[in-house]
């Protein structure tokens, strides 16, 4: 069986690690029947692209450098998925896989699951039937094509199986699996565990956000991200958010900030990077690597974020975490569903509010059923056991 799996984006790179761990495991166990040995081929899109959103991931991950690259960089939506499906037609004419393996909901995924189902070749989706019902969220956009033209949906929730039921997918095409990410997650706890946390602000601070600043005694800590463009394009929203960290949070607790490459373009327009880089208490860096995020993230006190990955990380390692949206398409990790995220959106008042609340409560999360390390080797299952 011919497999081709597809990453492109940042989020990507943590679900595919340990499919591949698992392909090769599978190859060893099976090297006695030739004939039913797994041929994996790995494609980067080159969706994202700059070391610190890619390379440091493979290397960190031990991911195997992908066997083809389609360097698409960035550019518009119709732009990356245009040229995306253009190059990987020709990737799939030549290879014939009888599978993709699409994750998530970058443009990537999209792109590929689209070019491939008009190749008559299967789609597996990992990451199946999450839903914000939000349809000005490209990713929402992303999920929904995915999901409608995927073979094989394999979910990491119950909710997200009851999703697909309720759009009318055929039952036996879904497989609720569990969390992939958090196989990665567990993977490389210990690794995290072992960090120092100055070490790492020393390392990764923006050159130009390193002067006069003391963090070898920085303990409890405001962990932050922002990337959505519904958060970081526009000023009059983007603003308010600046002027409470740099008034208020930074001044209860230090504030680490790895800022996303868009976040940052958006930070230097509107003029907001300087009132950021001279607060004294709020550390700049580059976008993390994987083991050094998640060391942050263990340790954090709180956690101020507009990603879903993230959202499920704090699940599991219990860190209460203020999401910057309206919406999402994770409620599993929501407070009212057993977890530790409150949806905040950009409500100065109701951040400010949940910020004390979570400074002064302890929350307990629950993680969900399957968010157990053990995810790829379901996947894994899924596809090879599928009957059509
Ligand atoms: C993408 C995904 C989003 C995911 C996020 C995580 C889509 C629609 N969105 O958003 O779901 O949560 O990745 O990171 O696929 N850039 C760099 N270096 C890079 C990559 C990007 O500088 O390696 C810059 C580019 O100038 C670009 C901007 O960052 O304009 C945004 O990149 P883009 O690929 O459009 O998507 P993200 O916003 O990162």
């Amino acid at each position: 069986m011919k497999i081709i799996s597809v990453v492109g984006a940042r989020p990507n790179f943590m679900k595919i690690a340990p499919f591949i761990r698992e392909i090769t495991h599978y190859n060893k166990n099976h090297s006695n029947y030739n004939n039913y040995l797994l041929d994996h081929i790995l494609v980067h899109t080159g969706q994202h692209y700059d070391d610190r959103m890619s390379k440091s991931f493979f290397k960190a991950l031990d991911i195997p450098e992908a066997n083809i690259n389609l360097g698409i960089g960035s550019g518009s939506h119709a732009y990356q998925v245009g040229t995306t499906m253009i190059e990987f037609e020709k990737v799939l004419e030549k290879e014939k896989p009888d599978w993709i393996v699409v994750l998530g909901d970058v443009n990537s995924t999209l792109a590929c699951s689209v070019t491939a189902k008009k190749q008559n070749v299967k789609v597996c989706h990992i990451e199946a039937g999450l839903r914000s019902n939000d349809m000005t969220m490209p990713e929402e956009i992303n999920r929904l094509v995915t999901d409608r033209l995927s073979d094989l949906l394999l979910t990491p929730d119950e909710i997200s199986v009851k999703n697909l039921l309720n759009e009318g997918v055929d039952k036996r095409k879904i497989k609720f699996v569990g969390n992939i990410m958090i196989d990665t997650l567990e993977a490389n706890r210990k690794k995290a565990e072992a960090l120092n946390i100055p070490e790492i602000i020393e390392s990764n601070l923006f050159k130009d956000g390193s002067y006069n600043r003391n963090y070898n005694n920085i303990d409890e800590f405001v962990l932050m991200t922002l990337h959505r463009p519904s958060n970081v394009d526009d000023k009059s929203l983007l603003m308010p958010i600046i002027d409470l960290l740099t008034s208020e949070i930074a001044d209860q607790l230090p504030i680490i900030w790895p800022v996303h490459p868009r976040a940052k373009k958006q930070l230097e327009n509107f003029g907001l990077w300087e009132q950021l880089r001279n607060h004294k208490n709020v550390f700049l860096l580059e976008p993390l690597g994987y083991i050094e995020m998640l060391k942050l993230n263990i340790n954090a006190r709180v956690m101020l974020t507009d990603s879903g990955g993230l959202q499920e990380e704090c699940n599991v390692l219990n860190t209460p975490c203020l999401t910057l949206r309206w919406n999402t398409e994770r409620p599993v990790t929501l407070r009212e569903n057993g977890g530790v995220s409150v949806l905040v959106g950009n409500d100065i008042n109701l951040i400010k509010r949940e910020f004390y609340n979570v400074m002064k409560n302890k929350y307990k999360a629950r993680v969900p059923e399957f968010w157990d390390g053990q995810t790829a080797g379901r996947c894994l299952k899924s596809i090879i056991e599928y009957k059509q």
